[in-house]
């Protein structure tokens, strides 16, 4: 309790003792930190379950809890703790991951839902995701609802990024708590909807019986909470004791045993067993059943402390050295400080103060919350209108609407209907949650979702200010330029009168952004009309719906939110019809014309934008009108044009998964085979796994900060550290005059150096490291460090490169099969194109990071988040002129890494472990979000130049590519990412004569490097590209022409490897199969096209302004690494006396369940259960010189060391087995007993994939990975908008390992794939660019790239793995999954280029266009030609195709 002992005149208390409970327990919070947000506060606290993952609001790793006291009841709701500001959680309950189970007490059902359906893999945005779940679920139990629905767990779900699922296992996981179907009702959802209820009865309650029971878990007797206190099995559905086999029990091991099913979907049901009616077998296909269920806790809920009920929070002023932070509790307090202090930022949300403070070097001395100010969260209803206050959240404001909305009548709230759903796609529910009204509307972002509604409704603004009476302004006045509004310093916002609408006033809102979900508009507007029926002309006795009154607002077209004045005043008196419609159309261009090149890039498509906005609210309109007014309102609207105003609709997503368990023993022994789930699944949903960030710090740690350069390329005239050595906690400044041994790295060529010496070729690129005692003061420190630069020129593009012929001329390979010349003869026609595909950040939720421990005499620990610890060990030795064996990389697990930190990572430990090695004190480095997206790189662009020759029925007969890719400034991995593209060229197609060339362009970004698929999704998407032209060249059905060239059995790739086990045509035919039925394999296209392809065509015959496309592309991916070195694997196995198994190989964990896959060959092997086997780390000091772990190839080479080292150890007991069959003994017993004969119960096992020859041989690969995906999607054409309706996957990955595990690559990796040629964006600063810093990445943070969504994922997913397709070449069978099915995400694409043939047949225009990748909606719209986009790309030449950087 704050004690107001010292009272400031203004009644702030001056020696407050801000206090927050947190998980239940009291906290008083530490003084003096006005500036520190709520997660830095907990991660010291050693909280560290709450992860930082951006800093910024934008993935939702950070998500936490807060429950207040307000209106007499409880209010919970989950916010972004990276925003949070720390004073704001004054008073409050903060419940984080840690605090709603654990692994030891029980796992909360929202924690156990989510482990048991394989929904989390790195495990890093896990804990974000328990909490966005869990408190939507205390949120509706504390308004009395029983459960929420299924939309409102997806749309809670919207601001939590994952970037390794796909989503639908997590969708899957809480879809229960909706409890909408009774095949996933688990046990779960009944033990959370109990508890949720009981807490929120205890917590509403202030009666001692209810008190009582807080805490307490609940044992309410019921046939499910009985049976599953006794380990009986609870059918998931019906909640009651079931011995079918599909339910979850308490004991660990009882479920996994009772795992092997028959082929099966998630919507079957089993054959057999005593059913009880529920729905276990569908539990049981999700791998529930399956799994090795940890306990599940079943209701005890974190409660509000009874300290904080009714507790009245009281004025705060809490001073620091940074900040002094208020807490008024009166508009008085509020309007005094304001006069008082011409510096005070008012803090909302702090959604913008935060990012201000955090990305934009802002300081602020004076902060005060508006939050507890009664004034600022008042709501009036009159009868012309609402006024809300400004401090209300948007979450509040959203409720607000709808209520009323619900409430009067219809006409009257069509104004608030438009902006409650707004609101539904502002940013996502935690921001929402705290985000102000007041805040968006002061912030004046030209971008604001609001702003243009405000205007456009005719909304008014209200301002207070001391002393003197409240100002009223008109929204459509208050926005003056840029950020700069009509407030005047001493004013605040009070409150926004937002007015009813009438009888036939209509108002409707528009955004469109990169991606739906949690995303900042590209263009929005506001849109509202009042028609009168009027004389339609002067003396005219005809009566016509005429304007008269109008408002037209626009953000994102200019400095500031406007008015369409010149739209309007064309709008104005006139009938509402098409020529009035054409007119304003007309009009408007004089008041939206953004330059191509303006700030925010995409001029014609923003242009085009506003024109699509008016037009869909004409229709809107008209639509509206003809319902209401069918007499009066004469019908204007063509056939199909209603599409362009259809309202939004996504419903939730359902996966399929179609796979056979492989136990490979009929003993009950096999562990292999079988559907477990991650091995780190618990530990991941508790907040219990630790990453690199979280490891407890010994007590001198420092705190490392990179000085980086701010030029693409420049020399380095001085830099100067002194003004940093001065700053508090700043300890030493460090660069290459200190590295004590080699500056110069490199994964292939050394050609790049720790820290620049002379000159500095990309931005980001090292200078030098500052080091602290705290991480803050380091990074103060690093931004006073002073650089004097030369600039020189700097190639960004591959254009510029190509241009300025700046390529590593050290590279020249190329492949070429056939005779090209002939088959060029022999075409019956030539084309020739180059197409363009964008980069793709790796966005691993968790960011670089290491700590470097000193030990003694020169001895080191590198605890590093890497996915290369030998190439780490191996580096930073070099850098500090120490031997490898006084190094020691240790790696637990990564969140995430996807071949983002192989090698790109290596110069920041190198630079970390510099002063490391001069202080002798621990150095602890964690890359900041955006200094990790533009410091390492990502996946190549490429560009590929093509000549295609082919005959008139489709068969290609000679082909030619020149592959360019953007290397950036080093070599790093770029010239095996190119052999790989090289030798993926082909995709799934013979060609009879083939050439490609491979170009490495060197430019000044930051070196790019592997990433899912090492350059074979380039090569393998250049291929379908390719056959698409030809396909559209020729009119014909793209899937006839692919057909003939599918490799088969035997065939010869153009670099000469032959075909073996070859499954492309069964995943072709699968494929279609699972998306359309078929027969034999020439019908099965037929059968495809009449099922889908017709459905798909009638759709868009009914429709104009929605087009649906359909696309199928199939895949095979090489497996092996190509340079034959890193072929091989060493793995450790113990034995212990208690018949446990500790394992240890080469491979890290990030996700993909390679520890778990690696567990069960071992206990496989071994013949003892799977829960008997463990995997700590990886480290370099257990298993030496491993290789990296990627190319998907660490399954094979370790699954195959394990097995070497348990054959080893198996030879030695086996005169123990025989005697333990005789008398009985478990394994331990056996163990024991060898051990007591001095038997070695430790083996080390080592493998090298036999017969790979690497780039230039007849075997590079392994074998080959094969698969093929259907998919069909809905586009706006006039938009660009668009949604992915339905997937079909099908994969040949062997006899899976672990089944489960693999189709969450699948998923994962489809999604991702998806991301890169449909989503995904960078922007850099390049000639495209101008509006950016020279080389600077613009899109660096979740805020500016988007990665997909749960919203973005297939709303129908459907995965399928081939049965029967054992494979000869890798460990029991299987094949490896990693990066195959990544490249499946380009169905999506071809099948939105579908939709725009469908847009563009529709405007006349015909033939083949091009399409670069990612298909962003700017491309996607202005591809599609119609008359709205025409006049925006008036004088652009043929060919002419969106700016993109590449
Ligand atoms: C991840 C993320 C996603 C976002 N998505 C969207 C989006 O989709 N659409 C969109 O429009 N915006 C978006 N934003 C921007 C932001 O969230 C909103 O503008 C939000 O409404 C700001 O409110 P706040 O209370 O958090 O503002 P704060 O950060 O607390 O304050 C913002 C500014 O307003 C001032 N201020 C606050 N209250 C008052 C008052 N009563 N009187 C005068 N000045 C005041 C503050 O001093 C400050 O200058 C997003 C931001 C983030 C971080
Ligand atoms: S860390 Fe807070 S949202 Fe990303
Ligand atoms: S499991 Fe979601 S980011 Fe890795």
């Amino acid at each position: 309790m704050v004690r107001p002992s010292r009272l400031s005149p203004l009644g702030f208390a001056d020696d407050a003792k801000p206090i927050c409970y947190v998980n239940g327990k009291r906290y008083s919070l530490p003084l003096g930190r006005g500036e520190a947000t709520l997660l830095q506060w907990l991660r010291e606290s050693g909280l560290t379950g709450t992860k930082l993952g951006c800093g910024e609001g934008g993935c939702g790793a950070c998500t936490v809890m807060l429950s207040h006291w307000e209106g007499g009841r409880v209010q919970h709701r989950a916010v972004n703790a990276c925003l949070c500001p720390l004073y704001a959680a004054e008073g409050v309950h903060v419940v984080t991951v840690e605090g709603i189970g654990s692994v030891r007490d029980g796992l909360h059902p929202v924690q156990a839902a989510l482990a048991n359906s394989h929904g989390s893999q790195c495990g890093f945005c896990t804990p974000g995701f328990v909490m966005s779940m869990y408190s939507l679920l205390r949120g509706v139990a504390a308004e009395g609802r029983e459960a929420p629905s299924e939309e409102e767990i997806e749309e809670c779900l919207a601001g939590n990024l994952c970037r390794c699922t796909g989503y639908r296992p997590i969708l899957d996981a809480f879809k229960v708590f909706a409890k909408a179907d009774a095949a996933a009702y688990t046990a779960e959802a009944i033990a959370a909807a109990r508890g949720m209820a009981a807490a929120a009865a205890a917590e509403n309650s202030s009666t001692p019986a209810a008190a009582a029971s807080n805490g307490t878990p609940a044992t309410d007797g019921t046939a499910a909470a009985a049976a599953a206190a006794n380990g009986k099995m609870v059918c998931p559905s019906s909640g009651l004791p079931c011995d079918c086999g599909g339910g979850v029990t308490k004991a660990a091991d009882a479920a996994g045993a009772n795992g092997a099913a028959a082929e099966s979907s998630s919507s079957s049901k089993a054959a057999d067993g005593t059913c009880c009616g529920g729905g276990c077998c569908a539990a049981k296909a999700n791998g529930a059943a399956a799994a090795a269920a940890a306990d599940v806790k079943p209701s005890s809920e974190p409660i509000f402390p009874k300290e904080l009920k009714g507790r009245r929070p009281a004025a705060l002023r809490l001073s620091g050295p940074l900040c002094t932070w208020y807490r008024p509790t009166t508009l008085e307090q509020l309007l005094t400080l304001k006069a008082a202090h011409n510096d005070l930022k008012l803090v909302g949300g702090n959604s913008e103060v935060g990012i201000e403070l955090k990305f934009k070097d802002a300081g602020y001395r004076h902060m005060a919350a508006v939050t507890h100010v009664p004034e600022l969260s008042q709501i009036k209803v009159t009868d012309r209108g609402i006024e809300v206050g400004a401090g209300v959240t948007l979450t509040r404001l959203q409720e607000l609407l709808l209520q009323q909305a619900a409430k009067q009548p219809p006409h009257k709230t069509r104004g608030f209907a438009a902006a409650a759903e707004q609101l539904r796609w502002f940013a996502g529910r935690q921001i929402r949650n705290t985000g102000t009204l007041g805040g968006n509307i002061a912030t004046a972002s030209p971008i604001s979702d609001l702003n243009p509604l405000w205007m456009a409704f005719g909304v008014v603004f209200r301002l207070a200010s001391q002393g003197r009476r409240v100002r009223e302004v008109p929204a459509s006045k208050f926005f003056l330029g840029y950020r700069q509004v009509d407030m005047a310093p001493w004013e605040l916002l009070l409150s926004v009168r937002i007015p009813f609408t009438g009888p036939t006033e209509f108002a409707k809102e528009f955004k469109q952004a990169p991606r739906r979900d949690d995303d900042i508009a590209i263009v929005n507007a506001g849109m509202r009309v009042r028609l009168e029926q009027r004389p339609a002309a002067e003396g005219s006795e005809e009566q016509a719906w005429l304007v008269a009154d109008v408002g037209i607002a626009y953000g994102g077209v200019a400095p500031k939110t406007i008015m369409a004045e010149k739209a309007m005043a064309a709008l104005r008196g006139q009938p509402w019809n098409k020529a009035t419609l054409d007119a304003a159309l007309v009009a408007l261009r004089e008041d939206v014309n953004v330059a191509p090149t303006a700030p925010g890039g995409r001029g014609e498509y923003r242009n085009s934008l506003a024109a699509s906005f008016l037009f869909k609210f004409y229709v809107h309109v008209c639509l509206a009108m003809e319902a209401a007014h069918p007499d009066s309102f004469k019908p204007q609207l063509p056939a199909g044009y209603a599409s362009a105003a259809a309202p939004y609709h996504r419903p939730p997503v359902r996966g399929v998964q179609f796979h056979h368990e492989v136990p490979q023993a009929t003993d009950g022994s096999a562990e292999v085979g079988k559907d477990y789930r991650h091995m780190s699944a618990d530990l991941q949903v508790s907040g219990q796994a630790q990453y690199t960030d979280d490891v407890p710090l010994p007590p001198n740690t420092l705190h490392a900060a990179f000085v980086t350069s701010s030029k693409p390329h420049a020399k380095l005239l001085k830099v100067d550290a002194a003004a940093a050595l001065r700053l508090p906690g700043v300890v030493g400044f460090y660069s290459a005059k200190d590295v004590p041994g080699d500056n110069m790295i490199g994964p292939i060529m050394h050609d790049e150096e720790v820290f620049a010496t002379d000159t500095v070729t990309c931005v980001g690129q090292v200078i030098g490291v500052v080091v602290a005692e705290t991480e803050p003061a380091a990074r103060r420190g690093a931004k006073a460090v002073k650089v004097d630069y030369e600039d020189l020129p700097a190639l960004i593009s591959i254009d510029d490169a190509i241009a300025a012929g700046s390529f590593y001329e050290q590279y020249g390979n190329s492949l070429e099969t056939g005779d090209l010349e002939a088959g060029f003869a022999a075409a019956d026609h030539v084309l020739e194109g180059t197409l363009k595909l964008g980069g793709q950040e790796h966005f691993y939720l968790e960011p670089n990071g290491c700590i470097v421990l000193p030990t003694e005499d020169d001895e080191y620990t590198l605890i590093s988040s890497t996915q290369a610890p030998t190439k780490h060990q191996i580096y930073v030795a070099s850098t500090l002129g120490v031997p490898m064996h006084k190094l020691v990389c240790k790696t637990k697990r990564i969140g995430g890494g996807f071949g983002g930190k192989e090698t790109r990572s290596i110069f920041i430990h190198c630079a970390a472990a510099v002063p490391a090695y001069h202080l002798r004190r621990p150095v602890k480095a964690i890359l900041d979000r955006d200094e990790d997206m533009q410091m390492t790189g990502t996946r190549h662009p490429f560009q590929a130049s093509y000549k295609v020759g082919f005959t008139n029925d489709g068969r290609v007969t000679a082909l030619h590519m020149d592959l360019y890719s953007n290397a950036g400034n080093s070599w790093d991995l770029s010239s095996a990412v190119m052999d790989r593209a090289l030798m993926h060229s082909d995709c799934v197609y013979k060609f009879p004569a083939q050439r490609v060339v491979g170009h490495m362009c060197r430019t000044n970004i930051a070196s790019n490097t592997a990433f899912r698929g090492f350059g074979g999704p380039q090569g393998l998407i250049a291929a379908e590209m390719v056959m698409e032209r030809v396909a559209r060249h020729l009119s014909k059905c793209p899937l006839l022409v692919r057909q003939p060239h599918l490799y088969k059995e035997g065939d010869v790739t153009h670099f000469g490897m032959v075909m073996e086990g070859c499954q492309v045509i069964p995943c072709w035919e699968g494929a279609i199969e699972s998306a359309g039925g078929w027969q034999q394999r020439r019908e099965a296209v037929d059968a495809f096209n009449q099922q889908r392809r017709e459905a798909v065509d009638a759709f868009n015959q009914q429709h104009r302004w929605r087009k649906r496309g359909l696309a199928l592309t199939p895949t095979k991916f090489g497996i092996a690494f190509t340079k034959v070195t890193y072929n091989q694997g060493g793995a450790l196995v113990h034995v212990y006396t208690d018949g446990t198994a500790l394992v240890t190989h080469g491979g890290v964990e990030m996700g993909q369940g390679l520890h778990t896959k690696m567990a069960q060959v071992a206990a496989h092997e071994l013949g003892v259960p799977v829960s008997k086997v463990f995997i700590a780390e990886t480290s370099t000091d257990k298993v030496p010189n491993s290789s990296p772990t990627a190319g998907s190839a660490s399954t094979d080479l370790y699954g195959m060391a394990v097995l070497d080292a348990c054959r080893q150890i198996n030879e030695r007991l086996k005169p123990y087995r025989a005697q333990a069959a005789e008398k009985g003994w478990s394994f331990a017993q056996m163990a024991t007993q060898a051990y007591m004969d001095r038997v070695d119960l430790s083996a080390h096992g080592f493998y090298a994939t036999p017969e790979v020859t690497g780039f230039g041989g007849p075997r590079p690969f392994n074998y080959f990975v094969f698969g093929a995906a259907v998919s069909e999607v809905e586009l706006d054409v006039l938009t660009g908008d668009w949604q992915l309706l339905r997937s079909d996957i099908v994969m040949d990955v062997g006899n899976p390992i672990n089944p489960a595990i693999d189709i969450g690559q699948i998923e994962g990796g489809f999604v991702q794939g998806m991301g890169w040629l449909c989503l995904e964006e960078m922007v850099w600063g390049d000639k495209a660019h101008p509006w950016v810093r020279p080389g600077h990445l613009f899109t660096k943070g979740p805020g500016t790239y988007k990665i997909p969504t749960a919203n973005d994922v297939p709303i129908d997913f459907r995965v399928k793995l081939l049965t029967n397709t054992p494979n000869p070449r890798a460990v029991h069978s299987s094949k490896a999954v990693g990066e195959p099915p990544f490249h499946l995400g380009s169905s999506a694409f071809f099948a939105l280029k579908d939709a725009v043939y469908a847009a563009r047949d529709a405007a006349g225009l015909s033939g083949w266009f091009q399409l670069d990748a990612p298909a962003t909606p700017e491309k996607l719209r202005l591809a599609c030609g119609d008359e709205l986009a025409a006049p925006y790309l008036e004088g652009k030449e043929e060919g002419w195709r969106p700016l993109m950087s590449c």
